[in-house]
């Protein structure tokens, strides 16, 4: 008896460990697009240090979750991934920088801007979140894609990205300078 107790002690403990919620992380959809996979982009938002931190590792955002300094993260844009990506005629690589000084992440599909953001604006290159376009769905022949607008607010040393261009215009009313468009990606 004691032994079958014990047994379902440690069967409701399993139980109980795979009940806990996970993190608020948001599925993941299956999805390709032109013949090859694409995964979610991962937004997480932080007040305390103005800061949006991109990226395609959904542990990475959990993390951002878990340390109380991001407060809420969703999925902003599915895109190809860093491995799949250099196979994907036309796709191009979206790098990542950071500033701990500036505290602000941000995302770019220039190299150049990558090499002036190192060498004289104090960023750390952090490496390819994924791959996407530089060019509209007319040009690149994938059809689907939109533009993410960029916009960079200087007060507060954020960049802000968005595929809404209504949303991207009232940032500009908001401190947000207008930055073009990032790239062209799958909406969310
Ligand atoms: C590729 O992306 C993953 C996250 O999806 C990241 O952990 C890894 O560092 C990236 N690799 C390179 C070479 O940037
Ligand atoms: C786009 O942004 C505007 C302004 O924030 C919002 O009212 C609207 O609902 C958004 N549209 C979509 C499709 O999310």
């Amino acid at each position: 008896m004691k032994a079958i107790l014990s047994g379902l002690t440690t069967a409701a403990l399993i139980l109980h460990a795979h009940s806990i919620p996970a993190p608020a992380i948001i599925e993941s959809r299956a999805a390709e697009a032109c013949g090859y996979p694409v995964i979610p982009l991962y937004v997480a938002v932080s007040g305390s240090i103005t800061d949006r931190l991109y990226t395609t590792d959904a542990s990475e955002a959990e993390r951002a979750l878990e340390s109380g300094v991001y407060s809420h993260q969703s999925v902003l844009v599915y895109i190809y991934s860093n491995t799949t990506g250099p196979d994907v005629p036309d796709a191009v690589p979206f790098y990542r920088l950071w500033s701990s000084t500036k505290t602000d992440h941000y995302v770019t599909a220039s190299w150049d801007e990558v090499e002036s953001a190192v060498t004289t604006n104090g960023y750390e290159y952090q490496g390819v979140v994924g791959y996407t376009y530089a060019d509209t769905s007319a040009e690149t022949g994938c059809p689907g894609t939109v533009a993410l607008h960029r916009a960079f607010n200087p007060d507060i040393e954020a960049h802000y990205y968005t595929t809404n261009a209504t949303a991207a215009e009232n940032a500009l009313s908001q401190g947000y300078f207008d930055q073009g468009i990032a790239a062209y990606v799958f909406p969310a």
